[in-house]
C-alpha cells in the first residue's frame, strides 16, 4: 500500500484477541468475537493490516451482487490520524472494484465527525438516515447512509 506501509493480510483466529480488545475500547456498540468469526465464516472479506509486523488496523467488506457494504473500519488509538484509515479505506475500494462492484454503501453514527470526514474527503456522498439506527447512552442515535460510486 502507498503512504504509509502497510501490509494486509486476511483476518484469521488467532488475530482476534488484538481485534476484539480494540474494537471494545473504541466503538460504542461493539462487535463481538462471535460477530467476528461469523463474518468470516461467511465469507466476507476480512482483513487486518501491520505496520513494521504490528497490528495497526482491521476491516470488514462484505459484497453482495455489484454492491459492497463496508462493514467495519478501525485503526488502533495510537495509529491514527497517520493516514492509515484513508490508505485502509482506499485499499478496500480497490478491492470492492477488483470483485466487481459498482457502489459502497457504509453506514456511520452521526456524532462520528472523524469518520464522516474520512468518508466525505474521500468522495462518499451521504444519501440517507436511518433513524435510531445505534443505541446510545441516553438516547438512540441515528446512522448516516452513504454510498461511494466505484
Ligand atoms: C475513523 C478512523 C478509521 C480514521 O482513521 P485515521 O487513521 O485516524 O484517519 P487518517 O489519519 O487516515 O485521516 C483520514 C481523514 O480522516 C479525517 N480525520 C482524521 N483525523 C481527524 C480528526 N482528528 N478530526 C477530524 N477529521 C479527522 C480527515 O478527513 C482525514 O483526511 P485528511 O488527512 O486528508 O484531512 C479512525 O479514527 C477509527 O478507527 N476510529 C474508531 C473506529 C471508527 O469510528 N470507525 C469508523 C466507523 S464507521
Amino acid at each position: 500500500m502507498t503512504q504509509v506501509r502497510l501490509e494486509c493480510r486476511p483476518m484469521s483466529a488467532s488475530d482476534l484477541g488484538w481485534v476484539v480488545s480494540v474494537e471494545a475500547a473504541l466503538h460504542a456498540s461493539p462487535w463481538s468475537r462471535g460477530n467476528f468469526d461469523d463474518a468470516m465464516s461467511a465469507g466476507y472479506a476480512c482483513w487486518t493490516f501491520r505496520e513494521c509486523a504490528s497490528p495497526v488496523a482491521y476491516a470488514v467488506l462484505m459484497s453482495v451482487l455489484d454492491e459492497a457494504h463496508l462493514l467495519n473500519l478501525t485503526v488502533a488509538a495510537d495509529h491514527q490520524g497517520r493516514g492509515m484509515g484513508a490508505a485502509v479505506l482506499s485499499f478496500l475500494l480497490d478491492e470492492a472494484r477488483r470483485h466487481g462492484a459498482a457502489q459502497c454503501f457504509l453506514e456511520v453514527r452521526e456524532s462520528n465527525q472523524v469518520a464522516l470526514s474520512l468518508y466525505r474527503s474521500r468522495g462518499f456522498e451521504a444519501i440517507g438516515r436511518r433513524k435510531g439506527y445505534y443505541p446510545g447512552t441516553q438516547a438512540r442515535e441515528d446512522a448516516i447512509v452513504m454510498r461511494y460510486r466505484l
